[in-house]
């Protein structure tokens, strides 16, 4: 398939995981894609892979809790590129990194997003955004028991709470609903996917052992975790014209955890 032949995307969290896989997919459908992460080496390793692949590519280094990284993330995929109609806003960290920063990586690092590429891509003939949310949006948080002597500890416990990342997810669906009512008359798509739990980096600790492990398959009516490529896919419809008439939704992608 080639339904973003000619577009060009921007990917957040692009150097590892879901945001790797998406920038991998985009410019397998065709797009030109501008990968950007904190960890801008990582971000250089998917550009090349896409390169690689035959794909068309550049790499940033970017902090999405910044707003002037954002904005200029933006431009200079602009101005790299020529112009910008894909944008999804993927970058994120795990629960455990408490309030203040997982607030302002995973919700207002979503917002500057939304609001910075809608404006661009409303005085520019429209495109679609997408975040990546997470069942975390939807739902409260059910993680493997802790060990006993951990959950005894203070730190410990405070270090697992998923109480920051859960409101951060929320508040990613409440944003892309909103930004969708507002810049959808303006030719701008704004939705979110909503990953169940993925084998990535974010969650390799809760896969460690072979119980937290199949705690976490249990959650999935599939009976197995998701891969990267599978969150892929579904932000590449969302991103094509194939999404032409969906905007304001918040799309579960997780082997039915949510239809329990
Ligand atoms: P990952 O850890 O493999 O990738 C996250 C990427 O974001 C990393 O490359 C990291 O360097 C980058 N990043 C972190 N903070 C950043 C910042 N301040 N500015 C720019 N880049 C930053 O994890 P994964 O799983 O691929 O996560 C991607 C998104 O998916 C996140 O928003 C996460 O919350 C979400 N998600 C993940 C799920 C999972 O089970 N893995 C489930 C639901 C949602």
């Amino acid at each position: 398939m080639n339904r973003l032949a000619g577009k060009v995307a921007h990917v957040t969290g692009a150097g590892s995981g879901i945001g790797q896989a998406s920038a991998l997919r985009f410019a397998a459908e065709g797009a030109h894609v501008m990968c950007s992460d904190i960890n801008r080496q990582a971000a250089e390793g998917t550009a090349s892979l896409i390169d690689e692949q035959g794909g068309n590519s550049a790499a940033i280094g970017l902090d999405v809790s910044s707003e002037e990284d954002v904005k200029a993330a933006i431009a200079a995929t602009v101005s790299h590129f020529g112009s910008l109609q894909i944008l999804f806003n993927n970058a994120g960290v795990g629960g455990g990194n408490g309030w203040d920063k997982t607030i302002a990586i995973n919700l207002s690092g979503v917002y500057y997003g939304l609001l910075h590429g809608a404006r661009h891509m409303a005085a520019n003939g429209g495109g679609a955004i997408i975040s990546t949310a997470s069942i975390a949006g939807l739902l409260g948080l059910y993680l493997p028991p802790a060990e006993a002597d951990a959950a005894d500890d203070d730190g410990e416990a405070a270090e697992r709470d998923p109480g920051a990342y859960v409101a951060a997810k929320h508040g990613v669906a409440g944003l892309t609903k909103q930004f969708a009512i507002d810049y959808g008359p303006m030719g701008v798509r704004v939705n979110a996917v909503a990953p169940g739990f993925i084998e990535t980096e974010m969650t390799a600790e809760f896969r460690e052992t072979e119980e937290g492990n199949e705690f976490l398959k249990s959650l999935h009516p599939i009976g197995r975790l998701g891969q990267p490529k599978e969150i892929a896919a579904a932000a590449a419809f969302l991103a094509s014209d194939d999404a032409s008439f969906v905007n304001g939704i918040i799309l579960p992608v997780d082997g039915g955890y949510s239809a329990r």
